[in-house]
């Protein structure tokens, strides 16, 4: 240690000051304020970025269709010249906090792509590139881009938990923009080693776990992709949750839409996108609506925060473009 010190000429006494001032920087801090995003389009503007950067956020998540370089024949040189140029247009603050991503179809390779998909190996191995992911991470090693990541504030521990939802995933079932519930128990959205991961990882030790899935869990009320697509997954998943007794938040992307669900005591936040919203005469021919839903949904960009405060108050907010709040939800833990 001091042979390194010694070679980068950096005085001890420097050292310690900094060391003492980021340990007391963290363990003053009351609150943590995680951001979420998706559905980010490389070659639209980001002014999303102008409201988010004012959050003052300690952590951001991705949840797929962080770039659109899919191809119809699933080759990866759109992904490519995707990643190079999303990689320019990540603002500073935004690569400073090392955000978290889990991909969704359009960063995987192939539009609705499953567990088929030829190429996920060479799409993991680009994805985890960009993200910067460490060489001595699992997910180097594993098949999927799956994660855990543990948050600290003060005595409370928050665990953030990211699912593959495409590598392992079952043929859908019916037509595009109109699939079906599946009734085959055989097939999956996760896989067996990603469940018994997760299994695992719901034993740990936490005060609160947030839950990342590109495709929304609650939704029942749409013929796009979703947990409700196969029932018995979204049951095995609600189970787990119900049974660890631990609290839970659900965040997912993926709809080029915003809303928050609720059922029972659990609720999920669901936005998309960062930049890529879908016409505004959809919204006039049909305006989604589901039994779940607080409020409505919001169809123009948008952005997620949840805000966790050492006294145990979370705070799970929608945001629109100009930082304005959509909707609300608030819970103890
Ligand atoms: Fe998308």
């Amino acid at each position: 240690m001091y042979a390194l010190l010694n070679q980068f000429k950096i005085p001890f006494f420097f050292l310690y000051i900094l060391v003492s001032f980021y340990i007391e920087a963290n363990e003053s801090q009351d609150s943590l304020k995680i951001g979420f995003g998706s559905c980010l389009d490389q070659d639209n503007p980001q002014e999303i970025w102008q409201p988010l950067k004012k959050e003052n956020l300690h952590a951001f998540v991705f949840m797929g269709d962080n770039v659109y370089g899919d191809s119809d024949s699933g080759e990866l040189i759109q992904m490519q010249i995707a990643y190079t140029k999303q990689k320019q247009r990540l603002p500073r603050w935004l690569k400073n906090l090392n955000p978290l991503a889990i991909w969704d179809d359009h960063d995987y390779g192939l539009d609705d792509g499953g567990g088929d998909y030829i190429l996920k190996k060479d799409s993991q191995k680009l994805f985890l590139d960009f993200w910067k992911v460490k060489e001595e991470d699992p997910r180097r090693s594993q098949e999927g881009i799956y994660f855990s990541e543990n948050k600290n504030l003060k005595d409370k521990k928050i665990l953030i938990l990211g699912l593959d939802t495409r590598y392992f995933r079952s043929p859908l079932v019916g037509e595009k923009r109109n699939y079906i519930a599946t009734t085959d128990t055989s097939t999956t959205i996760l896989g067996e080693e990603q469940w018994e991961w997760l299994e695992s990882e719901f034993q740990t030790e936490t005060n609160l776990i947030i839950l990342v899935s590109s495709i929304q869990i609650l939704a029942t009320n749409h013929g796009f992709e979703k947990w409700s697509n196969f029932p018995h997954e979204k049951e095995r998943l609600l189970s787990l949750i119900k049974e660890s007794k631990k609290p839970v938040i659900l965040v997912s992307g993926d709809r080029h839409k915003g809303a928050i669900y609720k059922q029972d005591n659990l609720y999920e936040l669901t936005t998309s996108s960062l930049n890529k919203p879908l016409p505004g005469w959809l919204e006039t021919v049909w305006k989604e609506t589901d039994p779940l839903i607080l409020g409505t949904m919001h169809y123009n960009m948008n952005y997620g925060v949840i805000r966790i405060e050492s006294s145990g108050v979370i705070s799970v907010e929608l945001k629109g473009k100009e930082g304005e709040i959509l909707q609300k939800a608030s819970l103890k833990i």
